[in-house]
């Protein structure tokens, strides 16, 4: 039986680590949904058109997720991510993930208010633009990418505006979404909300 828990919200809030930590405790599958909007925009820098790349991902694109997680593959993924044959392309694949048997957590932008609005639980994990950037510069850093404190606070507001101002599936709070602002959360904080939440709505 299918059981979906959709995660939203801005870059480096803790979706991920929200979302890997829900789906290895209640044993779901997890699709970190960023990747696919990555993985057209490494296909734009390539040269290709962004919808023809949609229209063309394969898993091969997605087989080495550490190398789409630079500043400017996530520049090039919010940009793709405008286009709305893009994010066409990118839909069944997502819906057929979201409701496959087993449970999964998708994390993304738009996942429990487009992909998956029946959603069984949806979290909208938020956190002040500072703490993020704070918390991606030290991830970058960390992963051999080095940068500094203000270039990436510039990219993480840059890249909030463009997803939330966007027209079609902006970053968005679903009504029935549990907001969880990790800004001075720890992570075990966070992700004992998210179990809670999930508890709350599981068939005994
Ligand atoms: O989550 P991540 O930072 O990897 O996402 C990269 C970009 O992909 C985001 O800035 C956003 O523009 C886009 N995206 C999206 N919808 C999703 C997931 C990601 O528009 N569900």
């Amino acid at each position: 039986m299918g059981f979906t828990v959709a995660i939203d919200g801005p870059a480096a809030a803790g979706k991920g680590t929200i979302g890997r930590a829900v789906a290895e405790r209640f044993g779901f599958a997890h699709l970190d949904t960023g990747l696919l909007y990555r993985a057209v925009g490494r296909r734009m820098l390539a040269g290709e058109p962004p919808i023809a790349a949609a229209q063309g991902l394969t898993p091969e694109d997605l087989a080495e997720p550490d190398a789409l997680r630079t500043a400017v593959i996530a520049e090039a993924a919010s940009k793709v991510a405008v286009i709305p044959e893009v994010r066409a392309a990118l839909l069944d694949f997502q819906r057929a993930f979201a409701r496959r048997s087993g449970g999964a957590v998708l994390d993304g932008r738009d996942i429990g208010t487009v992909i998956c609005p029946e959603a069984e639980v949806k979290l909208f994990v938020t956190a002040s633009a500072e703490v993020r950037a704070a918390r991606r510069c030290k991830e970058l850093q960390e992963a051999g990418y080095p940068t500094d404190y203000a270039t990436v606070l510039a990219d993480v507001r840059g890249r909030d505006a463009r997803d939330a101002d966007r027209a079609t599936a902006p970053m968005l709070a679903a009504e029935d979404a549990l907001v969880l602002d990790t800004s001075e959360m720890r992570v075990d904080e966070a992700v004992a909300a998210a179990f809670a939440a999930v508890r709350a709505k599981r068939p005994a």
